[in-house]
């Protein structure tokens, strides 16, 4: 399947070499990286954020999704918008004032992207979706790396694609994080989702990174 962007999360990477990481996954061909940002209130959980991003910009010019699981997301988009990154996006859940956010982060030259949790019904994106780049529908709940895939979601997925068409929306991301692996990809592939996000199975898999990523880039590969 032509076109479609697999994204490894760097989540999942050792942090002692995260540059040598990312390089190795680059030379496999990745060319777009996946950034989770937890804050230990959204999310149970604590991650990596301004410093990191600035360190890889540096040895990296590739594409950075910069995914942020917290609370007051507006307070930080110019700091990481700054740091580098070429996408940011927010969720739903703790947007109270989506469309501003929105238009903030394209005032800072960033694309948009909006996330829904497991939970929370694409069609709360209705206002919203002709002005954004990027619909990510949660395949986890977030918060951990290495959990595994909610098949449900992927009914979101496809209607979200057909929320784009019902609005005449001529290109629209619609990406996949969490749990995704070459058993999967295809089926998340085949439910409209172009952008598919993996970090255990890139970073913690049975083969190198070159291998891994590699695996699953031939799992999506396969005819439908
Ligand atoms: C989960 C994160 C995901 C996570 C995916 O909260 O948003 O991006 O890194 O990791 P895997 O691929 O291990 O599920
Ligand atoms: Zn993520």
């Amino acid at each position: 399947m032509a076109g479609l962007v697999l994204a490894p999360s760097i989540l999942a990477a050792d942090y002692a070499r995260l540059g040598e990481q990312v390089r190795e996954a680059e030379e496999a061909g990745a060319g777009w990286f996946h950034v989770d940002v937890m804050d230990g209130h959204f999310v149970p959980n604590l991650s990596i954020g301004i410093p990191v991003l600035e360190s890889l910009r540096a040895v990296s010019d590739s594409f950075m999704d910069v995914h942020l699981m917290i609370d007051n997301p507006e307070s930080f988009l110019e700091p990481f918008a700054s740091a580098g990154a070429d996408l940011i996006t927010i969720h739903q859940e703790v947007a109270t004032h989506l469309h501003r956010d929105i238009r903030e982060i394209r005032r800072l030259g960033c694309r948009v992207g909006v996330a829904l949790n497991p939970s929370t019904p694409p069609e709360t994106l209705r206002e919203v979706l002709p002005t954004i780049d990027l619909v990510l529908c949660m395949t986890v709940n977030p918060g951990f790396g290495g959990q595994a895939f909610i098949p449900e979601v992927l009914d979101k997925v496809a209607r979200v694609r057909r929320m784009q068409t019902d609005l005449g929306i001529e290109s629209l991301h619609v990406q996949v994080d969490g749990g995704i692996g070459p058993s999967n990809a295809r089926q998340a592939a085949v439910a409209g989702a172009d952008v598919l996000v993996a970090g255990s199975t890139v970073f913690r898999g049975e083969g190198t990174i070159a291998e891994n990523y590699g695996a699953i880039r031939r799992a999506l590969a396969v005819d439908v």
